[in-house]
């Protein structure tokens, strides 16, 4: 049988009992984390939220709660009177915050048993995590895990407050709704009422916020969940949360200035770190010119040298040819890395070669020259200014990738990023901000032969590159902006387009014709009639902003009830089949499982 509260209140959370307190009469309840009977006195360590307490139990004292305790095993919930009091010399605990004192207990209640927790909830017991997510519940239990979701809660209300000091309304948007085309596969719902019709589950509330801008409400936010049936990855989830701000009147800056501010504000409150109140830019050219990539990690150097015009006369084939093919040949010089082995080489070739390189060459530079596969290619004049161009030194690795734009960029690209954490040159609690301007406005697909929205199709040009859009729409600039934040993309926003024939030309661009665009985005492009005001906004990620705040690797981390990487949700084994009555009333019939 177990204890009722009874007339019991609890005073305070375990956590917070402190030295000061001594001598005060406490009552507290909790989670049994270890029990240890010493003889004749028995040890409770009290777990809460807050931290764990620890509990005497003298059998001198009160021989009937002495009794209790002895039953008492890990996960059992406890209820306790007592006296805050002093450790023992010997048993002080520096580590804990509440290592210098003790309650001892007058009176004892069981509240509850436990069965046996299928694993340890210690900090250091490593659990393979799928049975960490089948029994999410008891995991949750574990302080790390908990100071994760205290921070997610800490974070989001500085937004919240942040965002309504600067006049954003916080409106909610619909979740059954249509498709917005944000690059990844929808979540359908079906209609029972309209039989054959399905809802989309919105990627993000992109159209409804444009709107709202519409209907004058000048400034809008939400921190709101979208969903996106896409390949997961450590930093994704098929549903996720973002914060979702739309501003009417602004150009970029504005949008960038304000944002920069609640970053800020998050930093400090969340983590208590300070970061610059504006934040260094980039164009989008530049962020690949250097770096090869649009999500940069500038917490290092390690920038990528261009090579094509010094290697396009030279005697090594491989290089010569893409130089002189429209190619790119850029190389990285890792400082003092000479002494890498021939193993380390090859796992670096291999990885370049993830990205598509087709090969990768390297350059010992040793006291006597270049140790390197190709040395014996190139005139000691081209040795020179490959060394100048890439400041070499005694000691270092020159890694080179010869191939198209596309592919020599991101190879070498995410080459940098890998070595930045195998050389541990991204410290975790440097935080290194950047954002990414200039995108291009359309990408080309070669399999489609058609062009795609970088950002969405409702980002507008520059206005400089606007007549481009008539001429070359390939070489368009969009008014879009990622915030990049230690190589995670953690926000992206643009200027919309609030003209409705701009907005007609881009979906002619894109390949959705008039038929489609109305059936589609009917909505939106009669909105754009009536008096569309400019705006702009953005999306971050709170999920990514947490993870990173929290100093994790794993989104899954800092999500209370995270899908898997294959979309499912051990906890409640969603998803799952339903009854064939269920499919009559939507009028569904299931075809054989896709293999
Ligand atoms: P975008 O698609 O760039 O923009 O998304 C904004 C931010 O959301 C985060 N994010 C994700 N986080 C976790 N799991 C995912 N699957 C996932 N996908 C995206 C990223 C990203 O920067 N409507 C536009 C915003 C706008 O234009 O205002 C949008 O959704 O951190
Ligand atoms: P090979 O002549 O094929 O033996 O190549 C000589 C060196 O050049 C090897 O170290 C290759 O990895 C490297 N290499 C081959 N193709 C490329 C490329 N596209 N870019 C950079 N290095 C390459």
């Amino acid at each position: 049988m177990n204890d009722t509260l009874g007339n019991w209140k609890r005073t305070q959370l375990c956590g917070t009992v402190t030295a000061e307190q001594m001598g005060q009469e406490v009552c507290v309840m909790g989670w049994v984390q270890r029990r240890r009977d010493h003889g004749g006195l028995i040890f409770i360590d009290l777990r809460d939220r807050e931290g764990v307490l620890q509990l005497a139990l003298d059998p001198d004292r009160d021989l009937e709660s002495h009794k209790k305790a002895a039953q008492v095993r890990n996960e059992f919930v406890v209820a306790v009177k007592g006296k805050v009091s002093p450790r023992p010399e010997g048993t002080v605990n520096p580590k804990m915050k509440t290592g210098e004192i003790e309650i001892e207990v007058s009176e004892l209640k069981i509240l509850n048993r436990s069965e046996t927790p299928p694993f340890m909830l210690d900090e250091y017991s490593d659990v393979a995590e799928n049975i960490r997510l089948k029994y999410r519940y008891l995991d949750l239990r574990r302080t790390s895990v908990q100071e994760n979701l205290m921070l997610r809660h800490r974070v989001s209300r500085t937004v919240r407050s942040y965002l309504d000091e600067h006049g954003f309304l916080d409106i909610e948007t619909p979740v059954l709704t249509k498709s917005t085309p944000e690059g990844a596969r929808d979540y359908l719902v079906p209609s029972r009422v309209n039989n054959g019709q399905f809802f989309a589950l919105p990627q993000s509330p992109q159209l409804f916020k444009q709107l709202l801008m519409v209907s004058g409400f000048d400034r809008y936010a939400q921190i709101v969940k979208c969903f996106r049936d896409e390949d997961l990855r450590a930093d994704r989830q098929p549903e996720f949360t973002q914060i979702d701000c739309e501003m009417s009147f602004v150009d970029r800056d504005d949008v960038m200035t304000i944002m920069e501010g609640m970053i800020s504000r998050v930093f400090k409150e969340g983590i208590g770190v300070e970061i610059p109140e504006s934040l260094p830019r980039i164009t989008y050219a530049e962020a690949l010119d250097k770096y090869g990539v649009d999500n940069p990690d500038l917490r290092f150097g390690l920038e990528l040298i261009e090579l094509t015009e010094i290697v396009k006369g030279c005697g090594f084939k491989v290089f010569a040819e893409v130089a002189n093919n429209g190619g790119l040949v850029k190389a990285i010089n890792v400082k003092g890395a000479a002494t890498f082995s021939r193993k380390e080489l090859d796992d670096l070739t291999a990885f370049a070669g993830i990205y598509g390189a087709k090969g990768m060459a390297w350059v010992k530079v040793n006291a006597d020259g270049w140790q390197s596969p190709i040395a014996k290619f190139f005139t000691p004049e081209e040795l020179k200014s490959i060394e100048q161009a890439m400041g070499a030194e005694e000691g270092d690795l020159l890694l080179f990738i010869a191939d198209s734009f596309k592919i020599a960029n991101e190879s070498l690209g995410r080459l940098r990023q890998h070595l930045g954490q195998k050389l541990g040159l991204a410290k975790k609690d440097d935080y290194s901000f950047v954002w990414v301007t200039d995108f291009p406005l359309f990408e080309w697909s070669e399999e489609e032969q058609r062009h795609f929205a970088v950002h969405h199709p409702f980002t507008a040009p520059l206005d400089e590159d606007v007549p481009l859009l008539a001429t070359d729409p390939g070489k368009a600039r969009a008014q879009a902006y990622d915030l990049v934040l230690n190589g995670s993309e953690i926000g992206g926003g643009s200027i919309r387009i609030h003209d409705q024939s701009v907005q007609k030309a881009m979906f002619g661009l894109l390949g959705i014709d008039e038929d489609e665009a109305r059936e589609k985005f009917g909505f939106l492009l009669d909105a754009l009639s009536f008096g569309a005001p400019p705006h702009g906004g953005i999306a971050f990620g709170l999920d990514r902003l947490v993870m990173i705040l929290a100093g994790t690797d794993s989104i899954r981390d800092v999500i209370a009830f995270p899908k898997t990487q294959k979309a499912t949700c051990l906890l409640s084994e969603a998803p799952g089949g339903v009854s064939e009555k269920q499919l009559q009333e939507l009028g569904i019939r299931l075809r054989k499982p896709v293999q």
